[in-house]
């Protein structure tokens, strides 16, 4: 069995999945936690995947002693459990309330400039402490209406899970995401603002009922997974842009930064996988038989780096180089089909702004040491920056 998800991995992961896309068909892997699943990397498999209706990310379809993943508690699993019906009315109704407010990139401009006025004169720092860590907080608090107390917790969330010596994983912290979550909700409840929290409240989701699982299910996602993705994003970014000038350039002269956007989340994959998928029968996929129970792992990350679907030339690692004025771009970085990232109309403006306020501050921002010493979150589903050393007016 192959054992392929190793720090090395989280760093540099084109390689591995470059040759296995190259060989085709799904492969047995050997998963961090141990039990073994399915993977298949090729674009059209990976696609055809995530739209097959005989694969499942409800728990209640895995059987034998394949890789499970992590299971979400109820009430936090309503994306994962709801039936497909359910889910589909759930997505419709959360979509619409995902959106900004007009005068947002405004309003994300001088906040972000606030966070980062701290460093003015500062000649180097890590930019994941400084920047990418603690400006989720930031941008949450605004979107939600959050007071300083629930911010206060959120950065504590975020500095104990999140921080390159912290030592619980997001998955142990349970207990304080559900106790942020509950302040959220009894706040959006209380105020009758125009906040998304506000929005998201009175929208209906949960026929509008306080002890509705549906709300936790999205806050857990809005709050707590959105802040690594963002983080890692951020961090991301400034790495490879840092070796890649005249692309940063592109991006700037760019009328629209969202296809920016999509092009670093394409390059990057910050989510390698999608969730785990259990097959609800005996199925073939790429060509395999999967046993009924068994999980398939799409990658995401592999995908989005195949020839087959992507032109432009390749890095000598396997990656697909990076090309901020793709159009179209297909990416599959926020998933496909009937359970696609619902956040997407929130994230790519976020992200357009904060890079574009970002680099309007600090054009020679750029990574203080080679790509190759940046240490990386060595997780498995997800992948980031560690830290990032950085110097704001560039390199000496
Ligand atoms: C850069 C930021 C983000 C990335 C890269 C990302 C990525 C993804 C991906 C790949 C999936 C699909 C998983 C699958 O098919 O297994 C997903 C699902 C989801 N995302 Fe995001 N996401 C981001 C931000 C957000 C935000 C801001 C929200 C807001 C609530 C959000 C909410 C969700 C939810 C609720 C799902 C599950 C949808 C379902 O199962 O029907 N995400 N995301």
């Amino acid at each position: 069995m192959l054992n392929i998800f190793d720090e090395e991995f989280a760093r540099d992961p084109w390689p591995v999945l470059r040759s296995l896309r190259e060989a085709g068909g799904a492969h047995r892997v050997a998963t961090p936690d141990g039990p073994p699943a399915w993977l298949i990397t090729r674009y059209a498999d990976v696609r055809a995947g995530l739209l097959d209706e005989r694969l499942s990310v409800n728990l209640r379809y895995s059987g034998g002693s394949d890789y499970e993943g992590f299971a979400v508690p109820a009430p936090l699993d309503v994306f994962q459990s709801a039936e497909p019906a359910r889910l589909a009315r759930l997505r419709s109704l959360v979509v619409g309330e995902l959106r900004l407010a007009g005068d947002w990139a405004d309003r994300a401009a001088e906040l972000i400039g606030k966070s980062l006025a701290g460093l003015d004169g500062v000649e180097e720092f890590d930019f994941v402490e400084r920047v990418a860590l603690p400006l989720p907080t930031v941008i949450l608090g605004e979107l939600l209406g959050l007071p300083e107390s629930e911010q206060d917790s959120l950065a504590a969330w975020a500095q104990a899970t999140l921080a390159p010596d912290a030592r619980p994983r997001a998955r142990d912290t349970l207990g304080a995401m559900r106790q942020i979550i509950t302040a959220v909700i009894e706040r959006g409840r209380d105020g009758a603002d125009d906040t998304m929290l506000g929005r998201l409240v009175r929208s209906g989701i949960g026929g509008g009922a306080a002890d509705s699982d549906e709300l936790p299910g999205l806050l857990f996602y809005l709050l707590f997974v959105w802040y690594e993705v963002l983080m890692d994003m951020l961090a991301g970014a400034v790495l490879t842009f840092s070796a890649r000038p005249d692309q940063l350039a592109a991006m700037l002269s760019g009328a629209d930064h969202a296809v920016a956007v999509d092009e670093l989340l394409r390059y990057l994959s910050p989510q390698v996988l999608a969730a785990p998928r259990f097959a609800v029968t005996d199925l073939e996929i790429a060509g395999q038989r999967i046993e009924a129970g068994q999980t398939v792992l799409c990658c995401l990350a592999a995908a989005n780096h195949d020839p087959e679907r992507f032109t432009g030339p390749a890095e000598s690692n396997g990656a697909l180089e990076l090309d901020v004025r793709r159009s179209p771009n297909p990416h599959v970085a926020l998933g496909y089909g009937a359970h696609a990232c619902v956040g997407t109309g929130l994230l790519r403006p976020v992200l357009a702004s904060i890079l574009g306020e970002l680099y309007t501050r600090w054009p020679n921002l750029r990574a203080a040491i080679a790509d190759s010493a940046v240490p990386w979150r060595s997780g498995f589903r997800h992948r980031g920056p560690l830290t990032l050393p950085v110097r704001p007016h560039g390199a000496e």
